[in-house]
């Protein structure tokens, strides 16, 4: 019973992570960029990005908490290899988020304050790559997750 709740948590976390990765990434990314030109843009990024990324703190902490629970209650001797890459996955994508979020978000908003539109271009720029990074490390996580059956 607590397995499935905490099992439950892991995979509705993921997929507020990974689904909303995904929506930026390949929906909202190229029709904001057909519809809307720089510094409204760059604006609509900055106000996207606080209240996802805002939400993803707690999905994160979510995914790390309810899947170290999971993979203690069976022990890393157990555990599937899959498991064992899930992990090392996961805090790979847990880092590369706190990462975003801790530093190139708070530099994307100076930018964007002081109008220095170049400057914030090339900051969301670093922000695509590492959430196209994280949204492959997540494929590669749900991957592992399904081997470790
Ligand atoms: C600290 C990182 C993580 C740890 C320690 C961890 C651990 C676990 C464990 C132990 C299970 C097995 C639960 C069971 O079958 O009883 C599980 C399931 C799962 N995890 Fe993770 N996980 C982590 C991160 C992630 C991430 C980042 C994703 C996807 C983005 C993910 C996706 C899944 C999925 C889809 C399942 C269900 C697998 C199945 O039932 O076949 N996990 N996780």
């Amino acid at each position: 019973m607590l397995r499935q709740a905490l099992l439950l948590l892991h995979l509705l976390a993921a997929m507020a992570w990974v689904g909303g990765m995904f929506f930026a990434y390949f929906c909202l990314r190229p029709s904001a960029a057909e519809v809307l030109e720089p510094p409204k843009r760059l604006l609509l990024w900055l106000a996207t990005l606080e209240r996802f990324l805002r939400y993803m703190s707690l999905a994160v902490l979510v995914v790390v908490v309810t899947g170290i629970s999971m993979l203690l209650s069976v022990g890393f001797q157990a555990a599937p290899i899959g498991w064992h890459v899930m992990f090392a996955v996961g805090l790979v994508m847990a880092a590369v988020y706190a990462y975003i979020h801790g530093s190139l978000l708070p530099r994307f908003r100076v930018h964007c304050g002081s109008s220095t539109w170049p400057a914030a271009a090339e900051v969301l720029n670093a922000i695509r790559r590492l959430v196209a990074l994280n949204l492959a490390l997540g494929v590669v996580a749900v991957i592992a997750a399904v081997s470790g059956r």
